[in-house]
């Protein structure tokens, strides 16, 4: 995602009734929020919330919370919002936060979650990244505090080596696959009801096949 330091982004992430304000005093009660006791389903880094709003707007009975670190990129889905607000169509069940993944365990409580998805998320290149790369082993555990033991992590990217990395994590973390494709939009079975983020949209009309996991523990 490339960052702008947006003027007023700020201002506008922290007077928005879209976005979880002071998200930890919520923790174990995220529902009420929304208020019904729905399932939470929530992206992690999900850029400007195409993926998530449409998911929202097709899945009424889903509660969707969409975490972004920069508030430069949450604007975007803010100012979509807004604008399906004007028109009546903005989805009731979708709310959004403006934080870091890796204090994720301070807001959300004990299966708290009921699905998590990761869509390209950024590749971190340098080893000595590797914990940053929010399908690594480190960020799998932290998912352990909030998703509920049933619960599922679907990750989608066109970054070949992100994804053989995320698979190898799998063990040392206690999850396993589920499911897996390296061409996810000719996998009938996967691809089906597949919503495309902004980047899968950028990245497959270039050609790139998408992989997807479907991971539990
Ligand atoms: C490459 S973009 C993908 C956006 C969207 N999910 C999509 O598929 O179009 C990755 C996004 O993750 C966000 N991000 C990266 N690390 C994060 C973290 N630790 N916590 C929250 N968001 C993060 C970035 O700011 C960026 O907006």
């Amino acid at each position: 995602m490339r960052l702008r330091n947006i003027p007023g982004a700020q201002e506008a992430v922290e007077n928005s009734p879209y976005v979880i304000h002071e998200p930890e005093k919520k923790k174990g009660n995220m529902r009420e929020v929304f208020g019904n006791q729905n399932p939470i389903h929530i992206e992690i880094g999900m850029g400007k919330g195409q993926f998530l709003t449409e998911m929202a707007k097709q899945n009424p009975q889903i509660n969707y919370i969409g975490i972004e670190l920069y508030s430069s990129v949450l604007l975007r889905a803010l100012q979509k919002m807004d604008a399906l607000q004007e028109k009546q169509e903005a989805p009731g069940n979708l709310r959004f936060m403006c934080i870091d993944a890796r204090k994720l365990s301070e807001v959300f409580a004990q299966d708290e979650i009921d699905k998590i998805y990761l869509n390209f998320s950024d590749p971190w290149p340098k080893d000595r990244h590797a914990k940053r790369r929010l399908p690594s082993k480190e960020f799998l555990k932290l998912y352990d505090t909030f998703l509920k033991k049933d619960g599922t992590v679907e990750f989608k990217t066109d970054n070949r080596g992100l994804f053989d990395f995320a698979i190898e994590e799998l063990p040392q973390a206690g999850w396993e696959a589920k499911a897996i494709t390296y061409d996810l939009h000719h996998d009938t079975v996967l691809n089906e009801g597949n919503v495309m983020t902004e980047y899968e949209e950028k990245f497959s009309a270039k050609g790139n096949p998408i992989c997807k996991y479907i991971i539990c523990r």
